[in-house]
């Protein structure tokens, strides 16, 4: 059995914080460690040009994340690590989605129908500011999919709707063009992974400017987690260990103990300064020696590129085939070899009438369709001659001599006999030619 494909692409906008690393970093880098998977990450930077249209901060963004995959665990050798602009077999791809998928299914994109939402409220053209790049990003991400056949693709709730779509371009394009070209992808929900809280309490996000960035230097971590959001008990009062944000972070890096000791102590009124070194300490012993990979690799960005340059050798070795096919598929051929083809092809699909002799020592013949199905079926003739006459007579008068043959014949069940006059009539006119 083949393994399971698991694919995922990382949209590098932005820096990665802590919340990202416990909820989506970590759980998938302990995935990709597991047996019988194969595993493909990469950079969505063409999706990142939707967003942002300030190239240092692309190429800043690219080189972070990166980084911090790699810096995380990720081990290249292992999976495909590769950037999307770098598999020219992606934007080729997401043309021939484009022209199987109905404008209809893209105007009901949740991303695309709240920019028409957002502009209707505010009373300005339906479409004000909204990018055709918006308009198209689930193809581009169903390109991203089906080009490596990936079966099972770990994505957020809000992403749930792009596989879908995605899966509905697979098997438009396998109806259209009549084969099994492309599996149908399913979305993976991960439904138990912890969200942070950042520094506020609330959920931490880079909308609320409330996030403590993954590889901080040490002395910005530290302050960071001091300007946590605590309340106003003083040292020696009991706490609560519920909505405590700081609590929460610290169960997110430590063992069951280690929480299970930091209770004990929030009980026993710890201070909050107490318990803010304690989170420190925890999370950049967990951290430490991936910062410093991590500002390793952000010196050394030829280390990074060539790194991502291996990776899309890697990924094209099963793009670059599923392209040359599906270029074939729709007709993008070369022109030599085509005709060829279709001289073959056509000779090989014509119906065929087949002689033979039964242990009666009758003499026989079948028309067999192109296909291999049995059309029509002699009774036994006494001489090969006499059977090789009426085999003759059908090709030459078709419908007339089906009539007069009649009592020597049988059309086999289930079959009209307009299929065997379509027959008879392709096979008169090869003969012809
Ligand atoms: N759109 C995804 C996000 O914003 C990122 C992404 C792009 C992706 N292409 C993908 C995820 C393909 C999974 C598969 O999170």
């Amino acid at each position: 059995m083949s393994n399971t494909r698991f694919l995922t692409g990382i949209t590098p906008s932005g820096t990665p914080h802590l919340g990202n690393y416990a909820g989506m970093m970590r759980p998938a880098i302990d995935a990709s460690r597991a047996k019988n998977v194969e595993n493909f990450y990469f950079l969505a930077d063409y999706h990142a040009l939707i967003k942002c249209q300030d190239p240092e901060r692309i190429q800043r963004s690219t080189i972070e994340i990166a980084a911090s995959w790699l810096a995380a665990g990720l081990d290249p050798e292992h999976v495909t690590f590769y950037r999307q602009s770098d598999i020219p077999e992606i934007p080729e791809l997401t043309w021939f989605l484009t022209c199987v998928t109905g404008k209809g299914l893209l105007n009901r994109a949740h991303a695309y129908k709240a920019s028409v939402d957002k502009n209707h409220a505010a009373g300005v053209d339906a479409d004000d500011g909204v990018t055709a790049g918006l308009f198209m990003y689930p193809v581009l991400m169903g390109a991203d999919i089906l080009a490596f056949n990936a079966h099972k693709v770990p994505v957020g709730r809000d992403q749930v709707q792009h596989l879908e779509m995605a899966r509905d371009m697979a098997s438009s394009f396998n109806h259209i063009y009549g084969g099994e070209y492309f599996a149908l992808p399913e979305a993976v929900v991960e439904e138990s992974v912890a969200t942070l809280p950042g520094l506020d309490g609330r959920k931490m996000s880079k909308s609320y400017n409330n996030t403590i960035p993954l590889f901080a230097p040490r002395e910005q971590l530290k302050k960071l987690i001091n300007s946590i959001t605590t309340d106003s008990r003083a040292p020696g009062e009991a706490k609560e260990t519920e909505g405590s944000a700081l609590f929460q972070i610290y169960q997110a890096f430590a063992s069951a103990e280690e929480t299970e000791a930091l209770r004990q102590q929030y009980a026993a009124g710890i201070a909050w300064g107490d318990a803010k070194q304690m989170l420190f300490e925890r999370i950049d012993r967990e951290i430490a020696p991936m910062r410093e990979r991590y500002e390793y690799l952000i010196a050394h960005p030829a280390e990074l590129e060539a790194i991502l340059q291996a990776g899309a050798v890697k990924a094209r070795k099963l793009a670059t085939p599923l392209l040359a096919e599906l270029r074939s598929a729709v007709g993008l051929r070369n022109l030599a070899a085509t005709v060829k083809k279709a001289a073959k092809a056509g000779k090989a699909a014509l119906p065929q009438f087949k002689q033979y002799r039964e242990s009666d020592g009758q003499f026989y013949f079948k028309l067999v369709a192109a296909d291999g199905k049995l059309l029509l079926q002699s009774l036994g003739f006494a001489a090969p001659k006499e059977a090789g006459q009426s085999i003759a007579q059908l090709q030459r008068e078709g419908a007339q001599a089906l009539n007069a043959l009649q009592s020597r014949l049988q059309i086999v069940d289930g079959v009209e006999t307009n299929q065997v006059l379509q027959a008879l009539e392709q096979l008169r006119e090869a003969a012809e030619q």
